[in-house]
């Protein structure tokens, strides 16, 4: 191997950026709208077409992203809401922090996203258990794990008819397919992340919400600029300082402009990897109707640590996304969860493993990790 290998490499994506991403930051830097300028309302015009979302809402981070959609949704004490164990804290971490209570729900086995059957027979439960009470089902956060939409189909009728609401946490998966709907138009609202690693990332922190919905669009335009009114100085209501920067901004737009090649090229590595893997580890189930933004490439392996060794002998990168549910994790410990509780959410936590799977990666590199594998997995 010529050059290591990278988890994710930003710097091969800067070869190819080239003057383009200097030439954006330049044009911010002479006009010095170095807040809310014009590059952020360009990018917001362009992620909505893209996306298909009739209005797009830029923000600080993909953690602000999913607060400001909960906020907008009047989301507090005595709410509760749905969501998957098996995700970055983020997601869990906001609904506390509007004081209301997140509801896990276990994940399906074969695509490691929420399970809607587990969905409908926790709403229907939920008014039976003690750790409830006092509390009114709202909303619902499933997460689009590793890039792969979760089943919006199942989930919006199940909610529909329980008449709540459902927030697509796609952080991992902006320019993913459903059918012929992508991430970010699949639920009532979206939340997306920009952190650098992201599919779309910027070079620090960014995210932005989705909606079709006008009102909502409204209030998380208020939301971002301290619940202002009319103008900044006028507040109707309480809200965050959740701006994006217009440097990050412009720093998307540049990158928006190789976007789709480079979901192109990780969707060929995917197939590269699944053809080469199928059998001897257990690949994350893709529907026929769905394409995935491949955020990351993972898959379950029982000798977890003995692969990552070889991996790491061999000068391969590779991650454990996430090791611990959130129902285990500390954090959330007055909610009251015990092992065993999601033994899906729990085994997935054992045994996935990610492996690189950016744009940037050579047919060399790619056939050098999987033989990698497939030489540690048949001894
Ligand atoms: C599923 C999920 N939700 C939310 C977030 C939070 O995004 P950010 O790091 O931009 O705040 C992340 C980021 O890692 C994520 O993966």
């Amino acid at each position: 191997m010529k050059k290591p290998i990278e988890f994710i490499d930003l710097k091969a994506q800067a070869v190819v950026l080239g003057d383009d991403i200097k030439l954006s930051m330049d044009k911010v830097l002479s006009h010095g709208k170095f807040i809310m300028g014009p590059e952020v309302y360009e990018l917001e015009k362009k992620l909505s077409d893209f996306t298909g979302a009739k209005y797009v809402t830029s923000c600080a981070s993909g953690t602000d992203a999913l607060l400001m959609a909960l906020m907008a949704m009047d989301i507090g004490p005595g709410h509760a809401v749905f969501t998957s164990p098996f995700t970055f804290i983020a997601t869990a971490e906001v609904i506390c922090l509007l004081g209301a209570v997140p509801v896990f729900v276990d994940i399906d086995e074969n695509t490691f996203n929420l399970d809607p059957e587990k969905f409908e027979k926790a709403i229907e439960d939920f008014h039976k258990n003690p750790r409830h009470r006092g509390l009114a089902p709202k909303c619902v956060i499933p997460v689009d794990i590793f890039g792969l939409p979760a089943d919006y189909k199942a989930i919006n009728e199940i909610a529909d008819h329980h008449q709540l609401k459902v927030i697509e946490d796609g952080a991992q998966s902006l320019g993913s397919r459903s059918g012929e709907k992508m991430a970010g138009n699949l639920a009532d609202m979206a939340a997306t992340s920009f952190f650098p690693a992201k599919p779309l990332g910027c070079y620090g922190d960014g995210g932005a919400i989705f909606t079709n919905d006008e009102s909502l669009n409204e209030k998380l335009v208020s939301i971002r600029v301290h619940g202002m009114g009319r103008h900044k100085y006028e507040n109707i209501r309480i809200g965050i300082n959740g701006r994006l920067d217009t440097l990050q901004a412009a720093i998307l737009i540049s990158k928006l402009k190789i976007f789709e090649s480079e979901l192109k090229k990780r969707e060929m590595i995917a197939r590269k990897y699944r053809e080469k893997l199928d059998g001897l580890v257990q690949l994350q189930k893709i529907p026929d109707n769905c394409l995935s933004s491949w955020a990351q490439f993972s898959f379950l392996c029982r000798d977890r640590n003995s692969l990552i060794s070889q991996l790491d002998s061999q000068k391969i990168p590779s991650a454990v996304y996430y090791p611990k549910p959130l129902h285990l994790q500390p954090a959330f410990s007055t909610l009251n969860y015990k092992k065993g509780d999601f033994p899906v959410a729990e085994t997935v936590s054992e045994t996935i493993l990610s492996i690189p799977i950016h744009p940037y990666l050579s047919d060399e590199e790619i056939d050098y990790i999987t033989e990698t594998i497939q030489n540690s997995l048949r001894n």
